[in-house]
């Protein structure tokens, strides 16, 4: 997830395109970086790692004087976040420039067939292809125009992009494109606009126009053209943006935490992108080899807090397809109790910033005891993935929110491609069943954007009723009890509600005591199919909460009527397969709490006392 804007018209390009990336900070700040088309032949780019105010010390402080160019802030997926891998890309001439969002899945032929024509490559990206494919073919044939360039390049490229082009010879245009990534075109007198996301432009112009799948536009400052990659005129839609700033920057919403909770299904498909090559699935960095990988016989998965849970939720995955033991401990625990670890030990350490002091020491305590060491991070380069042996990353783009709602689900889906990585090394299972499982796992970002579609507002509805309640408890069974306790912790930081969760068959040994009348319980119930035994269990648990004067509220599979008559709020979601479920379950759990919090009057982005990042032990 990076930042793109593009701009045609008659103010200095350099101060719109600065002004834009600064409202797209939010999605990458990795390095910051514009190119603007002098009108003199020349090409001015400058480019800086870290921040915006990094790339802001380095321009020149006169406006230069062209009125076309782009900007782009980056969230780093293809090599590390530094100077030379900041965008925008070049081509050998220097003449074309590119600015991409997304992940070029098939950049490694186009980089070897760029290679062996003698083109020396300046970064490490995916992105740079681009810029190389399309100078060449609009230099094979200028009259035909950079849009037929770039037609001709995108429809050569596999996986997800928004790529903006511009050429220093056309001087008064910019070319987009877009497949599987935001695009939207800002539509000014006299003067366009492409970004991202409105908030780019939306102190230019409201008046937009949302480009769809596979589509090509030739934005100059009088209009737009819109095409499909073959050239035919393509549909598309206008509309009128009536937030103001600081709601477009968060899609709408008052709090990025709502939107991160809607970007889940984007995340969920961008973490599994392109990890299923030949039939294998990779990881995006593997120091170790398969025989080492092959000699491991046991995993430990170290992580703290919502990680945790994904870990809990690891363990099902890789005991279930690779038969073999894993233990899940809170980083903070693992090193002071001395483990046994040893050269055939895998550590899978789960964190998103990458930077948690305590999960770090456990990764250094691991690695010391030569145990192997894979990380599964949203961070690109953090320390904790410098330091592994191995590296997943989940693509979830920058989380503002504190509390981890996006970056969670894409850590459970990481830890799944884990566990099928692990068991085709071990050969517990065939390539035909990976394949089976991975693409299983891609359905999950369709559901998940179905449970967000039905759900959101009645539970929002629901979380507000019963904002005033003293404490919330949530039960769950198998699978459903990492999902009641992360909806219990989501419920604590953001609501500073008492809140905790239980394995569902723990209540009669304790925590039932806990229960008396208008108590709200949530019951995340298994699939009456899949999980018939735990499923009656778990009605019987019911039964005894509601007994004892509890309000129920049930989150189950569509089409489960059985639970109908014990719950007093029912939340539906999806059937989908066991490992799928907690994906569907969190969901409303996260609405719940960041409404609840919300009803309370508290800031759902900033909870007290809670950082981002949390880099001391
Ligand atoms: C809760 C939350 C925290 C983090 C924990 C680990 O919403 O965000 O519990 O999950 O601090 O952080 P990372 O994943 O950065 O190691």
């Amino acid at each position: 997830m990076c930042g793109i804007v593009g701009y045609v018209g008659w103010r200095g390009a350099q101060e719109v395109l600065v002004n834009g990336l600064r409202r797209l900070e939010y999605r990458g700040y990795d390095s910051a970086g514009v190119a603007v088309v002098d009108g003199t032949g020349g090409l001015e780019v400058h480019r800086a790692a870290g921040p915006l105010d990094n790339l802001v010390a380095v321009l020149p402080e006169e406006d230069v004087s062209g009125t076309t160019g782009m900007g782009h802030t980056r969230w780093a997926t293809h090599g590390p976040p530094t100077d030379r891998n900041a965008h925008p890309h070049r081509d050998v001439t220097g003449k074309v420039a590119v600015v991409h969002n997304g992940i070029i899945e098939n950049f490694a032929a186009l980089r070897a067939e760029l290679e062996a024509e003698g083109v020396e490559l300046a970064s490490d990206t995916d992105s740079e292809v681009a810029a190389h494919l399309v100078a060449r073919a609009f230099g094979a044939d200028p009259d035909a125009g950079l849009t037929a360039a770039v037609r001709a390049v995108v429809a050569r490229l596999e996986g997800a992009f928004t790529l903006v082009f511009t050429h220093a010879d056309r001087p008064d245009e910019i070319v987009a494109a877009r497949r599987s990534s935001p695009l939207v075109v800002g539509v000014g007198q006299g003067e366009m606009f492409v970004a991202s996301d409105v908030a780019a432009f939306i102190d230019h112009t409201r008046d937009a126009v949302e480009l769809g799948q596979d589509q090509v536009v030739t934005l100059t400052a009088d209009g737009a053209v819109v095409t499909d990659f073959h050239g035919e005129t393509a549909r598309t839609r206008p509309f009128h943006v009536d937030w103001d700033i600081a709601a477009a920057e968060k899609g709408g919403h008052d709090f990025f935490m709502l939107k991160e909770i809607e970007e889940q299904p984007a995340s969920l498909a961008d973490t599994l992108r392109g990890h299923l090559v030949d039939g294998r699935v990779v990881l995006d960095e593997q120091r170790l080899s398969d025989q080492e990988l092959r000699d491991i016989d046991k995993v430990f998965v170290v992580a703290c807090g919502t990680a945790y849970h994904a870990g809990l939720l690891a363990k099902y995955a890789i005991e279930h397809w690779c038969r073999i033991p894993v233990e899940v401990e809170v980083a903070s625990e693992f090193r002071y109790r001395d483990p046994v670890l040893d050269r055939s030990t895998l550590v899978v350490a789960i964190s998103q910033s990458g930077e948690t002091a305590d999960t770090l020491e456990a990764v250094r305590h691991a690695r010391e005891q030569k145990a192997r060491v894979l990380a599964i991070c949203n961070t690109n380069g953090a320390q904790i993935p410098r330091e592994s042996d191995a590296v997943l990353y989940t693509h979830a783009g920058p989380e503002v929110g504190v509390a981890a709602t996006k970056t969670f689900t894409a850590q459970v889906i990481a830890c799944y491609l884990v566990g099928l990585a692990l068991a085709q090394t071990f050969g517990t299972k065939y390539a035909d069943e990976v394949a089976r499982e991975y693409a299983e796992l891609e359905s999950s970002a369709d559901a998940v954007a179905r449970v967000l579609e039905a759900v959101v507002e009645p539970t929002r509805a629901l979380a507000r009723d019963l904002a005033p309640s003293k404490a919330v408890l949530f039960l769950g069974r198998h699978v459903g009890f990492p999902v009641a306790l992360e909806g219990a912790l989501k419920l604590k930081e953001l609501a500073y509600m008492h809140a905790e969760g239980f394995a569902a068959g723990e209540l009669k040994h304790g925590p039932i005591a806990l229960i008396e009348q208008d108590l709200p319980v949530v019951v995340v119930m298994p699939s009456p199919k899949g999980r018939a035994i735990l499923h009656q269990k778990l009605l019987s648990n019911i039964r005894e909460i509601q007994a004892r004067g509890a309000r129920t509220i049930v989150v189950a599979e569509e089409g489960d009527e059985t639970v109908r008559p014990f719950a007093e709020h029912l939340i539906e979601v999806p059937a989908v397969s066991t490992l799928l479920q907690p994906l569907v379950a969190s969901i409303p759990l996260q609405v719940f709490a960041a409404e609840v919090a919300r009803a309370r009057g508290y800031d759902v982005d900033k909870p007290r006392n809670l950082a981002k990042s949390v880099t001391v032990e």
